[in-house]
C-alpha cells in the first residue's frame, strides 16, 4: 500500500520573517507609546501661568532713537498733545511727571526706561499701572505722534 501521507500544513519558509517583524513591530509600539505618554505634561505643569519678562523686540530700536533725540522740545509735545491734562507734578488723573522718569527703568522687568516709556504711550493697556484705572489714556497717540517728535517726548519724560 502506498498511500500518500496525509499532507501536513507546511510552515512557510518565510515564518521567521512574520515573527521577526512582528516583534520589531511591538517593541516600536511600546517605544512610541512611552515617548507620547512622557511628552503629556503634568496637571501642575499646565496650570503654571507663563510669565512674560525680557525686553520687547523694539526695545533696541527705541532706546537708540530716544539717545539720538534732543528732550529740548519734549515739554512742548507733552502740552501740544494734552498730555499735561492727566500728568501733572503729583498723582492725578494719571500717574505724577515728577519721578515718571526713574520710575520706567523699574516698572516692568526687563524693560529699559525709554522702552517702557514708549510702550506706556503706543500700547497703553499692554500694562496698567497700579492704582489707576486702565483704558483712559488715548489709544491712538502712536498714529498721532510723528516718530521724531515721539523719541524727543520720550527723551523729555526720562529726565522727569
Ligand atoms: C485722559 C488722561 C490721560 C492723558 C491725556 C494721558 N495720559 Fe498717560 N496715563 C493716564 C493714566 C490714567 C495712566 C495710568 C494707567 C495706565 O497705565 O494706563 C497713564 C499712564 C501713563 C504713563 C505711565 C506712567 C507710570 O508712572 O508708569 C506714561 C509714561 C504716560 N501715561 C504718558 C503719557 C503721555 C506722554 C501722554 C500724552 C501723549 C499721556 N500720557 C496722556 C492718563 C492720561
Amino acid at each position: 500500500m502506498n498511500t500518500p501521507s496525509p499532507q501536513l500544513p507546511r510552515r512557510p519558509a518565510s515564518a521567521p520573517l512574520v515573527i521577526g517583524l512582528g516583534v520589531l513591530l511591538l517593541v516600536g509600539f511600546v517605544i512610541l507609546a512611552f515617548s507620547v505618554l512622557s511628552s503629556i505634561p503634568d496637571q501642575k505643569q499646565l496650570m503654571t501661568p507663563v510669565v512674560v519678562t525680557g525686553t520687547p523686540d523694539y526695545a533696541p530700536d527705541v532706546e537708540t532713537h530716544v539717545a539720538a533725540a534732543d528732550p529740548a522740545t519734549g515739554q512742548t509735545i507733552f502740552t501740544m498733545y494734552a498730555c499735561a491734562g492727566c500728568h501733572k507734578a503729583e498723582d492725578s488723573a494719571g500717574p505724577a511727571l515728577t519721578g515718571m522718569g526713574k520710575r520706567a527703568a523699574t516698572r516692568r522687568p526687563g524693560y529699559s526706561a525709554a522702552a517702557y516709556l514708549y510702550e506706556a504711550i503706543t500700547e497703553p493697556n499692554a500694562y496698567v499701572v497700579p492704582g489707576f484705572p486702565g483704558g483712559v489714556m488715548l489709544q491712538n497717540f502712536k498714529a498721532a505722534i510723528p516718530e521724531p517728535d515721539l523719541y524727543r517726548l520720550i527723551a523729555w519724560l526720562e529726565m522727569q
